[in-house]
């Protein structure tokens, strides 16, 4: 059978019903005379028409202007001592990925320079399946709690009247959740606005287990860092890229790759055995906090270069389904609640937006065969599996990687899944409680991280959005969540927005929490 591939050229093709058959005329409609009405057996035309009013797939819920490219990754360096994952031991392996960078809140063909975390997918096509990376463009997130996800990004959408965004509802929610004030020191800072999505880093933000065949494993948490550095955009600038190009960056990101100048990053880990993370200051999985890089320095494993522009945007970038769960052997995700609800959330959506088969669509497709029980429903557009049994047949089995390997390595198998089950103790109380260490960080980004010149710009830019918000409440309790930070950085904004000075938020103090986490294993804290 011919490929499509073969029909696809850009020149030269026929023009044709969707039955394949070639038609003579293709703007002319079939009518009853010269002026008649038009006829029901025209097919070529009601074919038309009836396939373009189907032209839309639902949008995703968020994360829906994108751009998207191919590329490969790319193992520089060997991770043998902390993961028997196949890929990750194997130096100067090359495996096909593709990439989709997105804004989160806009809807599709929003502008591009929209303030607003950017996200960061890849899907690696490996010898042992599909290895999806849904990252961030910032290494954490607004949430720790995932019940918060969807009032959450309700509020940085539209108002359910007005149909309007709404600074009011936007702060609202922030005010009431203080946990998201380090999010939003790097929204409001100009990382909130990159310069291109081909010039920013990608972060897994959630931690990973990464297992090795003897059943220990580490903490991974994984960073893109773009060759090109981070390069950002000035809020006015960004501002006048909406109107002036709201494709700034999605013309870049081809425009760069039609040019042969490949947009490349280097990617490194952040890991922490289970002991040191009973330790650390912080929860790992508390998706708000960083780990220091002083502490747990940056391990280089590997690269990854976009070298090829898709041929068709719908087919290879819309369709594509990335999902948090779609992992490898010997990666596994961490109890981080929010990790947790991703694995679920994705594939739910996946199969509303695309349909259940919708790991058939070539983009999603493994590169390996794909041998299960799974058959049948909507679209199926592959063999279906052929003439294999749809269930464990004793005649025609399926073989299980764990009866392909000798008992004693069954045995193996299932200590790694018991080890597995460790996780820090505690660590629904204080993903639950605000207290001073959700301020440590965003503290220190203000006091002494960013120079002048980047605290002007933070207050600048939240002043242009803040502004707009009308309630005095909403306004004041958010203004007493960054006098919590840092006293100055409040008032400076309050100054900004023609508001009185508010005093801190109060809060647990930090002992508090460390006490606890002091405690694990014992009695439950106070
Ligand atoms: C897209 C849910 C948190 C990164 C999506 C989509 C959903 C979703 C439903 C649309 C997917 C589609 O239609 O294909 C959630 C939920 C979260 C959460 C329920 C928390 C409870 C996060 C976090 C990150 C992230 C923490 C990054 C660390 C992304 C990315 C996409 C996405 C990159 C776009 C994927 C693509 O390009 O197709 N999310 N999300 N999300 N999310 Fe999340």
């Amino acid at each position: 059978m011919p490929t499509q591939e073969v029909f696809d050229k850009k020149d030269g093709a026929v023009y044709t019903t969707s039955n394949g058959a070639p038609v003579a005329e293709p703007y002319a409609a079939q009518r009853a005379g010269l002026h008649g009405p038009l006829l029901l057996q025209d097919f070529h035309h009601i074919d038309l028409l009836a396939h373009f009013d189907r032209e839309r797939i639902p949008e995703r819920v968020v994360h829906a202007n994108a751009a998207g490219a191919h590329g490969y990754f790319e193992v520089t360096h060997s991770c043998a001592d902390i993961t028997s994952n196949k890929l990750l031991c194997s130096v100067g392996k090359k495996v096909r990925l593709t990439a989709r960078f997105s804004t989160v809140g806009g809807e599709s063909g929003s502008a591009d320079t929209a303030r607003d975390p950017r996200g960061f997918a890849l899907k690696l096509r490996t010898e042992e399946g599909n290895w999806d990376w849904v990252f961030n463009n910032t290494p954490i997130f607004f949430i720790r709690d995932p019940a918060k996800f969807s009032h959450f990004i309700h509020t940085q959408k539209r108002d359910p009247q007005t149909h309007l965004k709404d600074a009011d509802m936007f702060w609202d929610y922030l005010g009431q959740n203080p946990e998201s004030i380090h999010q939003m020191m790097i929204l409001f800072s100009d990382r909130g606005t990159p310069d291109g999505v081909h010039q920013m880093h990608g972060y897994s933000g959630h931690t990973f287990k990464w297992l090795k065949d003897d059943g220990s494993f580490t903490y991974v948490q994984v960073h893109c860092r773009a060759d090109s550095g981070f390069k950002t955009l000035d809020g006015e600038t960004a501002h006048r890229l909406t109107a002036d190009n709201p494709d700034y960056s999605t013309e870049m990101l081809f425009r760069t790759i039609e040019a042969g100048k490949f947009p490349s990053w280097t990617v490194y880990i952040q890991t922490m055995t289970p002991e040191q993370a009973e330790n650390f200051r912080y929860n790992i999985l508390d998706l708000t906090k960083v780990w220091p890089h002083k502490e747990f320095p940056l391990r280089p494993i590997g690269r990854f270069v976009l070298d090829e522009n898709p041929k068709n945007y719908f087919a290879e970038i819309e369709q594509a389904a990335f999902a948090p769960s779609h992992l490898v052997p010997y990666i596994e995700p961490s109890a981080d609640p929010v990790l947790q609800s991703r694995l679920f959330s994705y594939l739910d959506t996946h199969r509303h937006r695309l349909g259940a088969n919708y790991h058939q669509i070539p983009v999603n497709a493994p590169i390996v065969p794909v041998a299960n029980f799974q058959r049948d429903g909507p679209m199926t557009v592959n063999n279906n599996q052929g003439n294999r049994p749809n269930y464990q047949s004793s005649i025609q089995p399926l073989t299980y990687i764990s009866n392909k390997e000798t008992l004693e390595a069954g045995c193996r198998n299932q200590e790694r899944m018991a080890r597995h089950e460790n996780f820090i103790g505690g660590a629904y109380r204080d993903l639950g409680e605000i207290t001073e260490l959700d301020f440590e960080q965003p503290r220190a980004l203000w006091q002494k991280v960013w120079n002048d010149q980047q605290r002007e710009a933070y207050v600048k830019n939240v002043a242009g959005h803040f502004g707009g918000v009308k309630s005095p409440v909403v306004r004041d309790r958010q203004l007493s969540v960054w006098a919590a930070v840092d006293q100055d950085l409040s008032d400076r904004i309050a100054k900004a927005v023609g508001a009185k000075p508010v005093a801190p938020l109060k809060v647990k103090p930090a002992a508090e929490a460390l006490r606890f986490r002091c405690n694990i294993g014992g009695p439950p804290g106070p």
